[in-house]
């Protein structure tokens, strides 16, 4: 895979014109769109075969649901069954935006998009470029995070370009350049389907503004690995993450590491939450380009918006500490 530095701008991969996603779409091509948390990769949430392309294409396990993009909470016909007070509240107060809402799957959300769930996971998102889109497709869009699977979600169309380019094909598939996402982590997974509901990821719409809006206390989630964002490791850059919660100890591990002869930078964006989450996939990547053998993250505090940063830490933590038996050694 190139470096992004690397990576041709291919004309007739990227764009901004939504009235080539449109047909793209139509002719079951593959659309990576912009959205305010990440990049997802979108097919014709109902044309199974362009569905199981964005498996290919991401290398992902089929039993992972995918999200269902629609226009708005007047585009739920069909795609859900019996919306609950609580899901009408939370649409009509967090959408478009970033939460996910888990619903009784209706027939036009069928178990090639559902991993065959008899729920589906469905959001408006908050982004101008995709709401166009999705007014003018007319339909719902299933879409993934537009990376290869485990790995770190994109924010740019340059990062889906660096991820995906060899896997789309130019004239059957597109990147819709819509500028840098700007929430930067995925969205709140919250699942109404039990009692009480259960935040199944967190996102920038917290617990205390769910529990708030719909008065009362939900349930962490329960079951095994309830969303794949939940595995233990996830989001994982190819360098080493250390995390902690203090300057200090950043500096301590660094020192170590440098003395230890590895590459090593320090990352404390913990006084600004907003850009902590904003910025951390192109950060987890700027690592991976200058081949730093260890990024020591200082995370923000466990409130709002830090709460997502820090559980997409620990993970790409995880994820980098064990996949690879021939990096450096552990450091602290
Ligand atoms: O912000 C986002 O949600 C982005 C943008 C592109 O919309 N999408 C995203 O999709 O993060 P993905 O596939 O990377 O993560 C979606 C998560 C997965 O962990 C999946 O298991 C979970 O949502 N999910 C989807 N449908 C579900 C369902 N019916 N029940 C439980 N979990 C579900
Ligand atoms: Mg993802």
């Amino acid at each position: 895979m190139p470096s992004p530095s690397e990576v041709p701008t291919d004309s007739r991969l990227v764009s901004t014109e939504v009235g080539l996603a449109v047909e793209r779409l139509r002719s079951g091509g593959l659309v990576a769109i912009p959205t305010e948390t990440v990049y997802g990769l979108a097919a014709d949430a109902e044309r199974a075969e362009a569905v199981a392309r964005v498996f290919e294409v991401k290398a992902r396990p089929t039993g992972h649901p995918l999200i269902v993009h629609v226009a708005g909470p007047d585009a739920l016909d069909g795609w859900v069954v019996g919306l609950s007070d609580a899901a009408r509240t939370l649409a009509e107060t967090c959408w478009p935006g970033p939460l996910t809402m888990v619903l009784e799957r209706g027939p036009r959300a069928s178990h090639h998009v559902t991993g065959g769930r008899d729920t589906v996971g469905i959001r408006v998102p908050g982004h101008p470029v995709t709401l166009e889109l999705l007014h003018r497709f007319g339909g719902g869009l299933a879409a993934p995070s537009a990376n290869r699977f485990g790995r770190v979600s994109p924010t740019t169309a340059r990062h889906v370009v660096h991820d995906l380019g060899t896997h789309l094909v130019a004239g059957r598939d597109l990147v819709l350049d819509g500028g840098p996402s700007e929430i930067g982590v995925e969205s709140t997974i919250v699942d109404l389907t039990c009692d009480p509901p259960q935040v199944l990821r967190a996102g920038a719409i917290s617990v205390d503004d769910i529990d708030r809006l719909l008065d009362l206390t939900t349930a962490a989630a329960s079951g095994p690995s309830r969303a794949s964002g939940m595995l233990t490791s996830h989001y994982a850059p190819s360098c080493r993450v250390v995390v902690v919660d203090r300057r200090d100890d950043a500096e301590r591990l660094a020192s170590q590491a440098v003395a230890a002869g590895q590459r090593v930078d320090v990352l404390d964006r913990s006084a600004d939450p907003v850009a902590a989450a904003r910025l951390l996939y192109a950060d987890l990547r700027r690592a991976d380009e200058s081949a730093l053998d260890v990024l020591v993250v200082v995370q923000p505090p466990a409130q709002g918006l830090g709460i997502a940063v820090r559980d997409r830490l620990s993970k790409a933590a995880a994820g980098s500490a064990t996949n690879d038996p021939d990096r450096p050694s552990p450091i602290g």
